[in-house]
């Protein structure tokens, strides 16, 4: 938090928690006064997730009561479309049906800027509607520019704020949020790095990886570090090896455009799986914050090598769906989609084994799979013991149920914890059968958790950048995935085919080098 932020707290910009014990923990956290800027404005992520976040959290009471915001796009529009456009999107897309007054009163001032990014004249207009929102709300609003446009905007839009004076101030903190995906290579994100902190501290900056704002994500670390029971086997010693799975039922929908320039590696594995395993592999920090979080995490994709292109064949596998059947329906193939070249090699399903090379982790697998169409919608991180050492219960009919204790965390649907355990079947045999424990969200906390986007918009108005990643975790991230890309697009080798609905192309069997490793049921 800044000192102006604290300054502001301290002055009562907001009450302290209430002494309602049923409150406990809910309590909303105090944000400084804030103008958010959202270039992009009409575009599809700031009506589908950004317009309907900011409802919610008006919903809630989360945002400051001295708020304002600009829109900015290039489609001419006036304030009053704007309104009713964002009004729209939150009846559309907002978790819960909106409640008619908080709806007019979060967008009641809004103010939209029409133009293209690289114009000045915008910048100039800009500073003029924020100058103007700090006079009526008495006093310097922080400012956050929230970059929610195509990927090449972002380097033009960052050097027109430090151009048009924008960047910085001296009487109140700015930032600015980038959306993924942060660079194609490692090679850009280091650019765009360079471009960024030449007008932007690190400080001020707040990378999207939308995974990280979603509670059970979160919940992996409170998983591993509020309870004692788990990090002593949290190790080589006692862990037989990872799965971490992030499937899809859906294709690729309208985003032809995008997805066939990016695939399955850059899409999700570079950022949102990496971000899943660094978080169940790191060592503990000595604080939930930032730097220290974030130095953790980072040691963690630095201890996994860059494969070289001879190991790449060995680990990893790529595939793209065919024409199939989903939740009943067929569905046309990758090449069918609209939009999508006939002969496009890009891939919609990614495998990886990847391995951590520290103290720690050394010899234990880490397998990570991806993909669009396959046959169901579940992300999850599963944690395999290994076996005990010595099953006592001789004779086929007792041990044949010792299985090695599996521990998923399911980050959706479902969202929860289950630990599949060993028990006697009640009778007068020692035959042993798995039954699972469960932890569930829905049950344990009778709330709907809120949605990513809403956590991650407050953290960057209060300048917490615990849940955002830091410049060189982002290269650390490329230096992975990079040879992978590049070894892909060049090679001749067919393309694996899998069909839509399915389990992923077989090919990803080959990754598996444990007897007893089996890919999990999607
Ligand atoms: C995005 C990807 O980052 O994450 C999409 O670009 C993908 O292709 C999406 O569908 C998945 O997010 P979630 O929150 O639905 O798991």
């Amino acid at each position: 938090m800044s000192a102006t932020d604290r300054a502001a707290i301290a002055a009562g910009a907001q009450t302290g928690p209430e002494d309602n014990p049923l409150t406990e923990g809910l309590e909303r956290l105090p944000v400084h006064p804030t103008a958010l800027v959202i270039f992009g404005a009409t575009g599809d992520l700031a009506r589908r997730k950004l317009l309907p976040a900011l409802y919610n959290l008006a919903h809630e009471g989360a945002l400051p009561e001295r708020f304002g915001l600009v829109g900015n796009a290039r489609s001419e529009m006036t304030d009053d479309e704007f309104r009713a456009m964002a009004v729209e999107s939150v009846r559309e897309f907002s978790r819960r049906p909106p409640d008619e007054k908080v709806l007019e009163k979060v967008f009641t001032d809004v103010r939209y800027v029409p133009g293209s990014f690289d114009d000045d004249a915008v910048y100039a207009a800009l500073g003029q509607e924020l100058d103007e929102l700090d006079e009526q709300r008495g006093l310097a609003l922080n400012r956050c520019f929230y970059l929610s446009t195509a990927p090449t905007f972002f380097p033009i839009i960052v050097d027109a704020l430090g151009r048009n004076d924008l960047a910085g101030r001296e009487d109140s903190a700015v930032r600015v949020i980038i959306e993924k995906p942060f660079g194609r290579s490692l090679q850009e994100a280091r650019e765009l790095n360079a471009r960024v902190l030449s007008v932007f501290d690190e400080e001020q900056v707040f990378r999207i990886d939308h995974y990280l704002g979603k509670e059970t994500v979160q919940n992996v670390l409170a998983l591993r570090f509020a309870n004692n029971m788990f990090e002593p086997l949290w190790n080589r010693n006692y862990i037989d090896h990872v799965q971490i799975t992030a499937s899809e039922d859906l294709g690729i929908g309208s985003r032809a455009g995008y997805y066939d320039s990016a695939g399955a590696l850059r899409d999700l594995v570079q950022n949102h799986m990496l971000q899943l395993l660094s978080l169940l592999c790191m060592e503990p920090p000595v604080a939930f914050e930032a730097d220290p979080v974030r130095d953790e995490k980072v040691k963690v994709l630095r201890a996994i090598s860059a494969p070289t292109p001879v190991d790449i064949p060995d680990m990893a596998v790529r595939g793209q769906y065919s024409d199939g059947i989903v939740a009943g329906r067929a569905v046309p193939g990758y090449l069918d989609e609209e939009g999508v070249p006939e002969d496009s090699t890009t891939e919609t399903y990614a495998a990886l084994r990847l391995e951590v090379h520290n103290w720690r982790w050394a010899g234990v697998p880490m397998y990570l799979r991806t993909g669009k169409r396959l046959a169901r919608k579940v992300t999850e991180i599963a944690v395999t013991l290994k076996p005990v050492p010595h099953v006592a219960f001789q004779g086929p009919e007792m041990s044949t149920g010792v299985r090695p204790n599996v521990l998923v965390l399911t980050v959706q649907p479902n969202e929860g914890v289950s630990l599949s355990i060993g028990a006697k079947i009640p009778g007068t045999r020692m035959a042993i059968r798995t039954v699972n424990m469960e932890f569930l969200y829905g049950t344990a906390f009778l709330s709907q958790s809120p949605e990513a986007y809403e956590r991650l918009i407050i953290d960057a108005m209060r300048g917490d950048a615990t849940l955002f990643t830091r410049n060189d975790e982002v290269e650390a991230q490329w230096r992975i995935i990079d040879p992978i890309v590049k070894a892909w697009e060049t090679s001749s080798a067919p393309l694996p085919q899998y069909p839509a609905g399915s389990q992923g192309p077989e090919e990803a069997e080959r990754l598996l080098v444990g007897d007893n490793d089996r890919w999990r049921m999607i």
